[in-house]
């Protein structure tokens, strides 16, 4: 009931969006420093001016079917923007002469690729090469976020697709074996505060992690995990090393719920609970768990800063025509 309200919620603020911008209401915000080639809310208005809707469409069938994968493309555009900037690299599929970042071990578990396949193809329909895969997949992730009850958000569109996707790039996403200072320092190389990357870890309000991304915090004692939620980590890791664990108690649902959980000590990932265990970012976890609101909004300025991390623009990257291959 409540996704069906989301939907007719979205449905209205796109025909209030489409009306405003006719009317001139809406000023078109460069993002970049490329002059025509910069990234603009309205970028697809005169070229595509249904991308936005056919991407919610497929992101909504695909949900209504499978809930699960809004963590799937979340977690996909992220891994995009962290590697080559959000460039749709990590959409890219392997050939005979390159492995691609998705055959990298840190991504074997990313879903959702036929949700982008889907949008891609729709598009391509109406308005052939005009709407890059990276544009698609920020736009999933934020209809995604959205669908599952989480903030919606704007972004600027016009990213280019990218060339590059190897999977030795992929050394450079973040642990689940990391502390907060590693944390710290891998966002912080992104432009990201301690602050933001609390917001951004609280994607994990959405989805699981298998046992292997976890089970080694099983071996040692380790005194930031809970003795009852250990035993729950190791009879879900008992059916073996893909078995999975809901990273909160609501798998499907955007909300608070991942910060409580810290704050009981009951974080899946070492990533997670480090959040908690330590005094860099403790205030922060508290300030989440006990205000929702406040979370939705760092969340959601932080995803648009996400959006746009080392986007390529104009000559510098190309629209693909399949998301799966270079032109
Ligand atoms: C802070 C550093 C982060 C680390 C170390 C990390 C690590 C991980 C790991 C290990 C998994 C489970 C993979 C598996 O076992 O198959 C996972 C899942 C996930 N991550 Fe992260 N992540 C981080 C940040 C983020 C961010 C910033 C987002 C999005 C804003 C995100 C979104 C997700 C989602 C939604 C899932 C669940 C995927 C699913 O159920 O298919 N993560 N992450």
């Amino acid at each position: 009931m409540a996704r069906v309200k989301n939907r007719a919620a979205a449905d209205v603020m796109w025909g209030v969006m489409l009306l405003m911008q006719m009317m001139g209401l809406i000023r078109s915000f460069n993002f970049g420093i490329g002059g025509v080639d910069g990234l603009r809310m309205d970028y697809y208005f005169m070229s595509c001016p249904f991308a936005e809707q056919i991407v919610w469409n497929s992101v909504t069938s695909a949900l209504q079917s499978d809930p699960t994968l809004a963590a799937g493309l979340l977690r996909m555009h992220f891994h995009d923007c962290f590697i080559q900037g959000c460039d749709g690299s990590v959409l890219l599929d392997s050939t005979k002469d390159n492995t691609a970042e998705k055959d990298s071990p840190a991504n074997l578990s990313l879903r959702g690729y036929e949700v982008i396949d889907d949008a891609k193809e729709q598009i391509e329909e109406q308005c052939p090469g005009v709407v890059s895969c990276a544009d698609i997949l920020a736009m999933a992730a934020r209809d995604a976020v959205f669908w599952a009850g989480g903030p919606r958000y704007e972004i600027p569109k016009g990213r280019k697709d990218g060339a590059r996707s190897r999977i030795e790039d992929t050394i450079n996403l973040p642990s689940p074996t990391f502390n907060a200072s590693e944390l710290i320092r891998m966002f912080g190389q992104h432009g990201f505060s301690a602050q933001e990357m609390v917001a951004l870890s609280g994607g994990h309000t959405l989805g699981v992690a298998r046992c292997s991304s976890f089970k080694q915090r099983l071996s040692n004692s380790d005194p930031t995990l809970d003795s009852s939620f250990a035993k729950t980590l190791s009879k879900t890791c008992s059916a073996g090393d893909n078995a999975e664990q809901p990273f909160d108690a609501t798998r499907n649902t955007f909300d608070g719920a991942y910060y409580y959980g810290l704050v009981n000590k009951v974080g899946v990932l070492t990533s997670d609970q480090t959040l908690f265990a330590s005094a860099r970012t403790k205030g922060i976890v508290n300030g989440y768990a006990m205000n929702q609101a406040m979370f939705f909004f760092d969340f959601q300025q932080a995803m648009l800063k996400m959006s746009l991390l080392d986007v390529k623009e104009g000559s510098a990257g190309q629209v693909r025509l399949n998301c799966r291959k270079i032109n």
